[in-house]
């Protein structure tokens, strides 16, 4: 954990906050809120995740202002989940930028994977759980998750693979780091 401090440091962000010398489990059962960051992009930073209904009980990602605010996600061995659905990475792949949607699923599709790592805020500066994307299951590991600008002002959630560098021009799919927030006046198990 200390090496993330370190980095925290080094990518000169003027970030310092204290990482706690803690493992996180990688499951999270306490209710949380799906926040994106990316401080270089206003459109994005800061804004939670939605979902909408779709067929089959399956329910779509969004940020503000498409869909459904929730605050109920929790955390099992690296999978998103709520309810009866779960994160998982397939289907509408589109070829200019090499994207493939991620969305919420009750069927087998193979899952986003992450971990849950420590990080600074990079407005408060206070310490925040990330979930760092490993692997699309079944998948070479690494990548990313990006949101595209989608209908309504909103944008939905995209799996950007590893070895990849391509951009649609005229719809920036962009890097985020996904944050939990505790639901409510609740907390999360390892944040201060
Ligand atoms: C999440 O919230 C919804 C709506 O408030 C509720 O129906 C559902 O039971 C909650 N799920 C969990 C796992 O708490
Ligand atoms: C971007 O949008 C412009 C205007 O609609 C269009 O002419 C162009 O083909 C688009 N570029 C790509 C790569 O889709
Ligand atoms: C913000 O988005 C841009 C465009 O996707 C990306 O190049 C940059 O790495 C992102 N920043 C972070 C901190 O993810």
């Amino acid at each position: 954990m200390n090496l993330l401090r370190i980095a925290c440091v080094f990518a000169g962000l003027g970030l310092a906050c204290t990482i706690p010398d803690l493992p996180i489990p990688n499951t999270i059962t306490d209710p949380f809120r799906l926040q994106v960051q990316n401080a270089t992009v206003a459109r994005v930073h800061n804004k939670f995740t939605n979902l909408v209904a779709s067929g089959g009980g399956d329910q779509h990602l969004f940020i503000d202002p498409v869909g459904t605010p929730t605050s109920n996600f929790t955390l099992s061995q690296g999978v998103i989940q709520w309810q009866n659905v779960r994160a998982v990475i397939g289907g509408e792949y589109s070829q200019i930028d090499s994207t493939t949607k991620m969305f919420m699923t009750g069927r087998g599709d193979p899952r986003a994977i992450f971990e849950p790592v420590y990080g600074c805020n990079p407005d408060t500066d206070e310490v925040q759980i990330e979930l760092e994307f490993v692997t699309w299951q079944n998948h070479p590991a690494g990548g990313w998750i990006c949101v595209r600008p989608s209908y309504d002002n909103g944008h939905e959630f995209r799996y950007y693979p590893p070895d990849n560098n391509k951009v649609d021009p005229n719809r920036t799919c962009y890097r985020v780091t996904l944050v939990v927030v505790p639901a409510g006046d609740g907390t999360v198990e390892g944040l201060p």
